[in-house]
């Protein structure tokens, strides 16, 4: 029986939404429905069409995964090649590309560029015939590539339609396959649970998985695509760099946020610097910044030279992987006993910074790896994460190298050092007897995210916990500014500030108490959970772990730990000590509401702060339940602007979005 048209048309209203919410979400960053709607409404189509297999279609946005394996790649030869680009390496080098091009055009005046970051994915050329989807390739030498459509209509930012009346009968988008950092820590996380083999690196996985014969194993694999040049196309779509971008925005082709047109090589160094100091927050992997002379006229004349076209060029970024050697591997205490194989290595500047010690993580890592003592390795710095250990460069080993022991004693307080069945790190069984467990509590219940204890850094902890001042966090609250003013690198001034900070820290939230306790398992989120559920700390400090395990997203772990803790004679004095110093916390309804108080709020930030880094802003938005995207849009709560703001600020202006300044946005989240 043919279907009615009723349903077809359902059908047809359901897809139609379906790649409207998609395109609001990963185009124009602006969802404006709930995830779970998203879902409901692709059940709805899933179920309609398993009813009428006959109005099934490729394009539709069920068919993403369910194509079967592949026995191999099919070669694809591309119509228009896949170029490289030429690099530059320092302001100089791009300032003599930008005199070359002007030369070479006998142009004098300044050239618009447009500028993106690029991506350290890999390119994938993608070709669409009446707006559907019909093929994905590799790049592969430029001429040739591979056929990996099966597993690129997995990606979800990837269009299997285009969108829009204006479509093209043939349009070949290209762009860069990337994974971004989180999902290539997950990946790496779940890979090592499951005894697999690591990724080196976000580019590394992304390659991995469109390289795989089974498209279900790419689907899992959180791949996501940026637009940036064209291939071939039956029309004209734009005259400009800066016109494909909006083209390609139009037509549901997701293209980079950061990506803009700058002026001159002033403004193209300006950008450079921008996106360098942004690049530890991106939520992905970059390697450099792409210019690209934004006149397609002009980027004709130009033309080629060796497979690179002359109107481009990737100014890179100082590398963020080096080789050295490692003279010694000792072991690191941390706040709840683990021990952490750090390699002290030979200096070696990675990314601008010299790095002499890089982390292992754990013994089964370390022996994953096989590192040991004078061998060559490969240093991975990304970040504010500490510098680690990638590989051994094994064809390097020499023949005298030491392979590293777990010492059977805590180095720190000479405790057993025991290692759970099942569990990846070693212990030292101290406690906090152990001077290195000690400082890392102190450290914990001093940090921001605490205590915020201000002026209390590592230095300071050091000196109490050796000079035996300091033993417990209670002991904090009775230091005197004369003790402090004679500890080194303090003087009477600084002492009397930091009892001042000490003081201010005792008028807290219980969450915050609760989490500088430093309870194992018991992260922010779950001091948040504790403290609104049972409303007080004695009723916490009584709880039997089933009534624990009533709390949101407490499981029996957590509960044991927390329980535990307080089970403790030792904890209890100190938490009794503590509140007899005067630490308190209003009720916990004020706190919950301080919690949620920017809930539905959405920022954007733009420029330098001057007094609060990129992520501490984020972290107070977020604190306090707001949520901070990359882009302005109309659904834009409130800009953060501070020094040298980008394009955001003319867009939120333009949108009547209101822009807070520092002092304002101070004001905001202080309010709270
Ligand atoms: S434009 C002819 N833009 O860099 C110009 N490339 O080294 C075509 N890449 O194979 C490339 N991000 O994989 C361009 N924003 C970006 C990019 C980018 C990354 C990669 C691309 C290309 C390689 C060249």
């Amino acid at each position: 029986m043919a279907t009615s048209s009723n349903i077809r048309n359902k059908v047809q209203s359901l897809r139609d939404a379906l790649n409207q919410h998609n395109y609001r979400y990963y185009v124009l960053d602006d969802p404006d429905i709930p995830d779970a709607e998203y879902d409901r409404l692709m059940r709805e189509l899933e179920e309609l069409e398993k009813a009428h297999p006959d109005l099934v279609v490729p394009e539709s946005p069920t068919q993403r995964v369910g194509a079967e394996p592949v026995k191999g790649f099919r070669e694809v030869k591309h119509s228009v090649p896949m170029l490289s680009l030429a690099n530059a390496f320092g302001a100089d080098e791009l300032s003599d590309f930008d005199k070359r091009v002007r030369e070479r055009l006998s142009f004098s005046g300044q050239l618009d560029y447009f500028a993106e970051p690029k991506l350290d994915g890999l390119a994938i050329s993608l070709r669409y015939e009446k707006g559907t989807l019909v093929q994905a390739a590799t790049r592969g030498d430029g001429s040739r590539g591979e056929d990996v459509t099966h597993n690129v209509r997995t990606i979800s930012s990837v269009p299997l339609k285009l969108q829009g009346s204006r479509v093209p009968d043939l349009l070949e988008a290209r762009g860069e396959v990337f994974m971004d950092k989180a999902g290539f820590k997950a990946l790496n996380n779940s890979m090592s649970e499951s005894g697999g083999k690591q990724f080196m690196n976000p580019r590394n996985a992304a390659a991995g998985s469109l390289r795989q014969l089974d498209p279900r194993l790419t689907a899992e694999r959180p791949l996501a695509i940026y637009f940036y040049a064209l291939g071939e196309c039956s029309e004209s779509l734009a005259k400009t760099q800066e016109e494909l971008n909006k083209a390609f925005r139009t037509l549901g082709l997701r293209v980079n946020p950061a990506a803009r047109r700058v002026t001159g090589v002033s403004e193209c160094s300006a950008f450079y610097d921008e996106i360098a100091e942004r690049r530890e927050s991106l939520a992905y992997e970059i390697d450099g910044v792409v210019f690209k002379v934004n006149d397609f006229e002009l980027q004709k004349k130009l033309g080629f030279v060796s497979r690179a076209p002359r109107w481009a060029i990737a100014a890179k970024f100082p590398a963020h992987e080096e080789m050295t050697r490692v003279r010694d591997v000792e072991f690191q205490v941390g706040r709840t006993g683990a021990l952490t194989p750090v390699a002290r290595l030979e200096p070696v500047v990675v990314g601008g910074v010299t790095v002499s010690n890089a982390t292992l993580h754990n013994m089964d890592e370390l022996k994953r790896k096989d590192v040991r003592i004078g061998d060559l390795v490969v240093i991975r710095r990304a970040g504010d994460v500490i510098p680690e250990v990638v590989s051994v460069v094994k064809t390097k080993r020499r023949k005298n190298v030491k392979k590293v022991q777990l010492p059977a004693r805590c180095p720190v307080c000479d405790s057993e050092v025991v290692r759970m069945d099942g569990e990846a790190v070693a212990r030292c069984a101290g406690g906090l007897y152990c001077k290195a467990q000690r400082k890392q509590a102190l450290k914990h219940f001093a940090s921001r995210r605490a205590m915020d204890i201000d002026g209390l850094g590592e230095k300071l902890i050091e000196q109490l916990v050796d000079r035996e001042l300091v033993e417990n966090p209670a002991d904090l609250y009775a230091l005197n500014a004369e003790t402090l003013a004679d500890l080194d690198r303090m003087a009477a001034k600084s002492a009397q500030n930091l009892v001042a900070s000490m003081d201010k820290s005792k008028q807290t939230t219980l969450p915050r108490f609760l989490f500088g306790l430093g309870i194992r398992e018991v992260g922010e989120a779950t001091a948040l959970a504790l403290a609104m559920h049972f409303g007080d700390l004695d009723p916490i400090m009584q709880a039997a772990t089933d009534e624990l395990e009533k709390v949101p997203d407490v499981g029996p772990v957590v509960a044991r730990h927390v329980h535990q803790f307080f089970a403790e004679q030792h904890n209890l004095e100190v938490v009794a000590k503590l509140l007899k110093a005067g630490v308190t916390w209003p009720e916990i309804a004020k706190t919950v509401s301080a919690a949620t108080a920017l809930q539905g709020k959405s920022f954007v930030l733009t420029g330098a702060l001057a007094n609060m880094s990129r992520d501490d802003a984020k972290a107070a938005i977020q604190g306090l339940g707001g949520k901070v995207t990359g882009s302005v849009s109309a659904k834009t709560s409130y800009l953060v602007c501070g020094d040298k703001p980008g394009s955001k600020l003319e867009r939120a202006r333009n949108l009547g979005v209101p822009v807070l300044d520092e002092k304002a946005f101070e004001d905001l989240i202080q309010r709270f």
